[in-house]
């Protein structure tokens, strides 16, 4: 965990209705807030700050919980099928398949996605800017930020996924993965290597979107790429982007709009919109940009594509 991410961090913790929002003190292999008392590990460099509960019984469980040690449930979990997706969409150009069926369609389906949305983000970025990532998954847009900005945060709610992200980002290291050719009835697997790309301005931590883990007024720049659709209450999530960036500071968000949650959150459907702007109150927020109709091609099985059609807009903060 680097002293730029101490330095930004602030406890998350809800106290009466409000985030505790104190600066945190790294001691040992924990995060100490002094003011409400609350403690925070740091699993492999990551700190969790978030609170983790069963969606079950609502008790707390420990990142990475296969079970619920209190109702013995198991908890959704992304296995290997679900990293290697990861791999292959922000990873694909980068990696070397040492072994690959011929009829597998090459990786990199998603490479003019992410090309697309990190020119657009660019010119919002300069050599003293801070940014933020949230839902960064395997840290792909992260890492194009940090070729601008002077110091990214890539935010996810999963562990696994953060933990994947700072070692492809920000270590050297040479690894072998296995990609699994989604669609096959065996478990076929493909080996290839991916080499860190050893970027230092960058740091990942785990995070929830709902609460995000900052001060107000903290970020330049505030990135949201295929999140919106996914979480419990997307007014929320616009809200804390809005809390934590500076005022003049720019979001970019994205997002095809599928709500693929929508059965999980079912109570939310009146908040589901089809246009990203409809999040944004006016008062808060002006329009510098839109741009529809942004393709995200991926693999669905070892000889299916499909595509999706994103929107992106990209909003200054005005109040
Ligand atoms: C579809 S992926 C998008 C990843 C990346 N931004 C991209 O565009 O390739 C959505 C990501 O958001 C994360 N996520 C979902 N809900 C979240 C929440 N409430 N807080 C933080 N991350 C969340 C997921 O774990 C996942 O990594
Ligand atoms: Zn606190
Ligand atoms: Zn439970």
């Amino acid at each position: 965990m680097k002293d730029e991410t101490i330095n930004l961090v602030r406890c998350p913790n809800e106290v009466e209705g409000k985030l505790c929002l104190s600066p945190l003190e790294r001691i040992d292999n924990e995060l100490k807030c002094s003011k409400c008392g609350t403690n925070y590990i740091i699993v492999e460099g990551i700190p969790i700050l978030r609170e983790l509960l069963c969606r079950f019984c609502n008790k707390p469980i420990v990142e990475g919980s296969k079970k619920c040690p209190h109702c013995e449930k198991s908890l959704p979990y992304p296995g290997p099928e679900y990293l290697s997706i990861y791999y292959e969409a922000h990873y694909g150009p980068y990696l070397n398949y040492t072994s690959r069926d011929d009829r597998f369609i090459p990786r990199a389906l998603t490479e003019d996605f992410y090309q697309t949305i990190s020119n657009l983000c660019i010119p919002y970025l300069n050599e003293n800017s801070i940014a933020l990532d949230i839902g960064c998954a395997f840290g792909r847009l992260s890492m194009e930020l940090a070729k601008k900005a002077a110091f990214v945060i890539g935010i996810d709610y999963l562990l696994p996924f953060v933990s994947e992200a700072l070692r492809i980002v920000c270590s050297e290291d040479i690894r072998t993965i296995r990609i699994r050719d989604i669609g096959s009835i065996a478990e076929n697997f493909f080996e290839a290597s991916l080499k860190g790309f050893g970027i230092n301005n960058c740091d990942f931590i785990v995070g929830d979107a709902h609460d995000l883990p900052f001060d107000r007024n903290t970020f330049d720049f505030v990135l949201s790429s295929n999140l919106i659709d996914r979480v419990e209450n997307p007014q929320k999530t616009i809200y804390e982007s809005w809390r934590v960036l500076k005022k003049g500071g720019v979001m970019l968000i994205t997002d095809p709009l599928n709500w693929g949650e929508i059965e999980k959150h079912p109570s939310n459907v009146d908040q589901w919109k089809c246009n990203l702007l409809d999040f944004f109150d006016r008062k808060k927020w002006k329009t510098l940009s839109e741009i529809d109709g942004i393709p995200l091609i991926f693999r669905h099985y070892s000889r299916h594509k499909s595509t999706l059609y994103n929107q992106a807009v990209i909003v200054e903060k005005i109040e």
